[in-house]
């Protein structure tokens, strides 16, 4: 079994990267096969549907990374009631290589008030794609974090999550 973990804050000093590194941890300690996919290193064009963004070569190799593995779990800043638009782009150019994939999510957000935002990109997944959306996800704010670690329950939460995603993998996917 393999997953990706993507990490799309793009900030110096990323809180959802911080979840996404807490994730990735926690996965390879089990023993699982995981790739840390930092969107930092991955310059991208903005889709616009033609063949030079859908081909892109960063976007090529992503999307074999993506089809190598069984699941995701995708970590967001929430900017505007939704992900920011490194993850939304990165659907658009990406999209058929997430086809019946376990998809996971990490929130990292201002505030509570924003608790539902990931949904509209969960629902878009899930019925564009057929992923198999894990249905409940981390959310995080800013008293959630301790200097460059998580608190003991966004820490339960993650691990929970990535539980989660290890169960309906090997049941999508049996090896
Ligand atoms: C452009 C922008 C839009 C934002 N919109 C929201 C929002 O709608 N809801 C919210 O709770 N926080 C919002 N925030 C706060 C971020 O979600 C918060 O700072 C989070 O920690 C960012 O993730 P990062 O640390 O991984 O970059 C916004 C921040 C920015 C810069």
């Amino acid at each position: 079994m393999k997953v990706a973990i993507v990490s799309n804050g793009l900030q110096t000093e990323s809180r959802s990267r911080i979840l996404a590194r807490t994730a990735y941890d926690d996965l390879t300690k089990r023993g699982v096969e995981a790739i840390f996919v930092d969107m930092r290193s991955f310059h991208l064009p903005l889709c616009d549907a033609e063949e030079q963004s859908l081909n892109h070569p960063n976007a090529s190799r992503l999307k074999e990374i993506f089809q190598s593995v069984d699941g995701f779990i995708l970590a967001t800043p929430v900017y505007n009631f939704g992900p920011n638009s490194t993850l939304k782009n990165l659907i658009e150019l990406t999209g058929g290589a997430w086809a019946n994939k376990v998809v996971g999510f990490l929130c990292a957000a201002g505030g509570h008030r924003s608790y539902m935002s990931i949904m509209a990109t969960a629902n878009s997944l899930m019925l564009d794609f057929r992923c198999l959306i894990i249905p409940k996800f981390v959310y995080a704010v800013k008293d959630d974090f301790t200097g460059e670690g998580v608190s003991p329950e966004i820490q339960q939460r993650i691990e929970e999550q990535n539980s989660y995603l290890l169960k309906l993998c090997a049941a999508l996917s049996p090896k």
